[in-house]
């Protein structure tokens, strides 16, 4: 079980010294009445496993949250969660094991739930608290099932309610100037013609539980799990969750769509298989999407990869390769980079930095070259200093979830409604489909839209 204690909470939460202690309670307060007129948003948390957890860390730091109620079939998570609550917040929400005793006993009373259960309960949850009336904050990916992620923007229309999926990266402020700034205002890129993405991930094992906390089989019958193991690992598993394309990859394929300003026209992909004995999903996932026009009005061609079975390679990152330069993305700052194409002239990035649109450059690395015809080395920089909006080691989830209780509470709009979502998502069900059968999925326009 992942730790995380009062001492990390004051850390993260830039409160430093135990001296202080005593006197976040009252710095709550203080912001409490600034942000909401004295009201508190009433949630409720469904699902608090690894990404639940993720989330709750985030909500204990926004002083005009009041957790009304925790819901898992799992007693040993549920406890976790109430704890967290009780020690961070003194607030004591209602334990649940089932979303529709908590949806009787209080929708009436919610302003949100935030729902982070496993990819083929998604639906069936977040459809029955939009009809119930309250705002959705539910986690990528929207559905196992392009009909249940359907279902969920139709109950999201139908009841007028929010409905916010957890492509986290919408928010994150340094994406946000990714895509206006370096991408269109200051054309860094220059012609983008192919895109490059992946997630490579080290051999994980199946997650195992002791036996003195199992759920009782008939509790794992009820919600659907044939056994424990399948219940810890449902990822991996044909009708509970989508395997490695739709875990990891959704997230960064979401990030091509949205940084060309374009739908993918067709897809061809390849699993592999027969690492992990007892996945139903490939362990490893290769595609290549096509793009009939970027926002520039050029094809392009993106490559993905999603590994489970090495780490290497550079981890987790996005590429949109141009002819002036690459912006190299990735959640995690210290693999980003801008590359600057030798075509350009080292005067114009250094106009950049002085203007602070990018980093200083950190110089090119010396590599020696095999054959003449090879390209030199590049130029590579960093993001400016300042990012506007972005916070040094604030929580990355934190962006995504404030912009949905901001909503929630009349200020701004989603950047990514469950519409938007599918859109993407889209993509990531016909690449998943093009995997298992070895056949080029083609899209038609209607693929992206809900009727
Ligand atoms: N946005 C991100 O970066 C990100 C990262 C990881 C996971 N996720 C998503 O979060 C979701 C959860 O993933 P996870 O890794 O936390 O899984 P997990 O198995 O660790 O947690 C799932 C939790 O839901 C509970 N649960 C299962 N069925 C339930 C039901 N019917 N009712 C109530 N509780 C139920 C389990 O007991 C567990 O506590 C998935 O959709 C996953 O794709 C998103």
């Amino acid at each position: 079980m992942e730790k995380f204690t009062r001492r990390d909470f004051l850390k993260t939460a830039g409160i430093a010294g135990g001296g202080l202690v005593l006197s976040t309670g009252s710095l709550l307060h203080a912001q409490e009445g600034q942000l909401r007129g004295g009201k508190k948003l009433n949630v409720a948390l469904l699902g608090v496993g690894a990404e639940g957890k993720v989330l709750l860390e985030s909500m204990l730091k926004l002083p005009y949250i009041n957790f009304v109620a925790v819901c898992d079939i799992w007693r040993h998570n549920l406890k976790f969660a109430i704890a967290k609550i009780r020690e961070f917040r003194k607030q004591k929400p209602k334990p649940y094991e089932n979303y529709e005793d908590l949806i009787k006993e209080q929708a009436k009373n919610l302003d949100a739930v935030i729902i982070a259960t496993p990819d083929f309960w998604h639906a069936p949850h977040t459809v029955a608290f939009l009809k119930a009336g309250v705002n959705v904050y539910c986690e990528k990916m929207m559905s196992d099932t392009v009909e249940g992620a359907k279902s969920m923007v139709r109950a999201m229309r139908e009841s007028g309610k929010l409905l916010q999926i957890g492509h986290q990266r919408k928010s994150n402020p340094r994406y946000i100037y990714a895509h206006d700034e370096l991408l269109r205002k200051h054309d860094i890129c220059g012609t983008i013609m192919a895109c490059n993405g992946q997630w490579n991930r080290a051999v994980t094992k199946d997650i195992e539980a002791n036996k003195r906390i199992w759920i009782p089989e008939e509790t794992l019958k009820k919600y659907g799990y044939k056994d424990m193991h399948q219940f810890l690992n449902w990822r991996w598993f044909k009708g509970l969750g989508g395997g490695a394309i739709s875990d990891l990859g959704a997230h960064q394929i979401d990030i091509f769509a949205w940084m060309l300003g374009a739908r993918p026209t067709a897809v061809m992909a390849s699993g592999n298989k027969g690492y992990y004995k007892n996945h139903d999903w490939a362990d490893n996932v290769m595609c290549i999407f096509e793009y009939g026009k970027s926002f520039q009005g050029k094809p392009v061609q993106a490559f993905y990869q999603v590994l489970t079975t090495t780490s290497s390679g550079g981890g987790y990152y996005e590429s949109f390769m141009g002819d002036k330069g690459t912006v190299k993305m990735s959640e995690n700052e210290s693999i980003t980079t801008l590359f600057r194409e030798n075509a350009v002239k080292e005067e114009e990035w250094k106009k950049l930095v002085a203007q602070g649109v990018i980093g200083a450059s950190s110089g090119v690395a010396e590599v020696k070259k095999a054959d003449a015809r090879e390209s030199g080395p590049l130029a590579s920089y960093g993001f400016p200093e300042k990012v506007p909006g972005y916070v040094d080691r604030k929580p990355i989830h934190s962006y995504h979830l404030e912009n949905f209780f901001n909503a929630v509470m009349g200020k701004g709009k989603l950047t990514c409604d469950a519409a938007h979502a599918f859109e993407s998502e889209a993509a990531v069900f016909k690449a998943r489909e093009a995997a298992e059968t070895g056949q080029k999925q083609y899209f038609k326009d209607s693929d992206f839209v809900v009727d």
